[in-house]
């Protein structure tokens, strides 16, 4: 299985504000995402504007000193399938660099907006509430085009960044969608909050959830052990 793990350039973005807007999709995303945009919604000038909004976000995040942005490319197609994006906090931060730092998004036109401040105003508050002002890793994004997923990338990309927090012995965080609580789990990391989202509050249906998730400090010796 020919997949390697490398650093995302900055012509990588494109590709990853594809990944994104498939992986977030109604059926491969979690179950929010088809609130968030209902498929009624998602025109081919919708989607379009979508991934340029999220190249925007990541052409910001790229220049920044903290962020740790990798990428698994299938070396037999030269085809990029898979993106994680990490922030790592190697300083104590101030609550104004914190504040800064959980800013969140306005929500882009044509989503519905009640669903958005949800579930990214729960990510931003779980990031003030359980680090702080600590050093840690936080992963900000990890995803597989759907087309590739089960393939391994999700769990070389967590191997590659959990390596890289165990070298500086940092404690990590995420917030887990149901899809990648299990892969988590499998990396060390625990659930220290649950979040359940009723979609009928949105206009939708069912439920989903998500998960605060901490990784303990390690050291790169334990860390190889796994
Ligand atoms: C979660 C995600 C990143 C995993 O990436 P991946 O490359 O498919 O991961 P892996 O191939 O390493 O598989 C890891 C585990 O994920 C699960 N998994 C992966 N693809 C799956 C699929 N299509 N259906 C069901 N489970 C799947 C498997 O349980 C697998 O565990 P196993 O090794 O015990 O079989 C990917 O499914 C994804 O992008 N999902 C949509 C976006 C999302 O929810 N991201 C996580 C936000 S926290």
């Amino acid at each position: 299985m020919p997949l390697v793990v490398a650093a995302v350039r900055e012509d990588d973005l494109l590709r990853y504000a594809q990944v994104y807007e498939a992986a977030f999709s109604p059926g491969s995303g979690p179950a929010i995402s088809a609130v968030i945009t209902p498929p009624s919604a998602r025109t081919p000038e919708h989607e379009a504007a979508a991934v340029q909004e999220t190249l925007a976000r990541a052409q910001k995040r790229f220049t920044s000193s903290t962020v740790f942005f990798r990428k698994v490319t299938d070396t037999d197609t030269n085809e990029t399938i898979a993106f994680a994006r990490w922030e790592i906090y190697h300083e104590e931060r101030t609550w104004d660099q914190v504040m800064e730092d959980t800013k969140q998004s306005p929500p882009p036109k044509g989503v519905n907006e009640k669903a958005w401040n949800a579930i990214f105003g729960y990510i931003q508050d779980a990031r003030r509430e359980f680090m702080g002002t600590r050093p840690h890793c936080l992963l900000g994004i990890l995803m597989a085009d759907p087309a590739h997923q089960g393939r391994g990338a999700g769990a070389m990309l967590l191997k590659d960044g959990t390596q890289k927090a165990d070298q500086d012995s940092l404690e990590c965080q995420l917030e887990a969608s149901r899809a990648g609580q299990k892969l988590y789990e499998r990396f060390g990391f625990k659930v220290v909050k649950e979040q359940i989202f009723h979609l009928q509050d949105y206009g939708g249906e069912g439920d989903d959830s998500n998960c605060v998730m901490i990784r303990p400090a390690r050291s790169s010796q334990i860390s190889a052990d796994i």
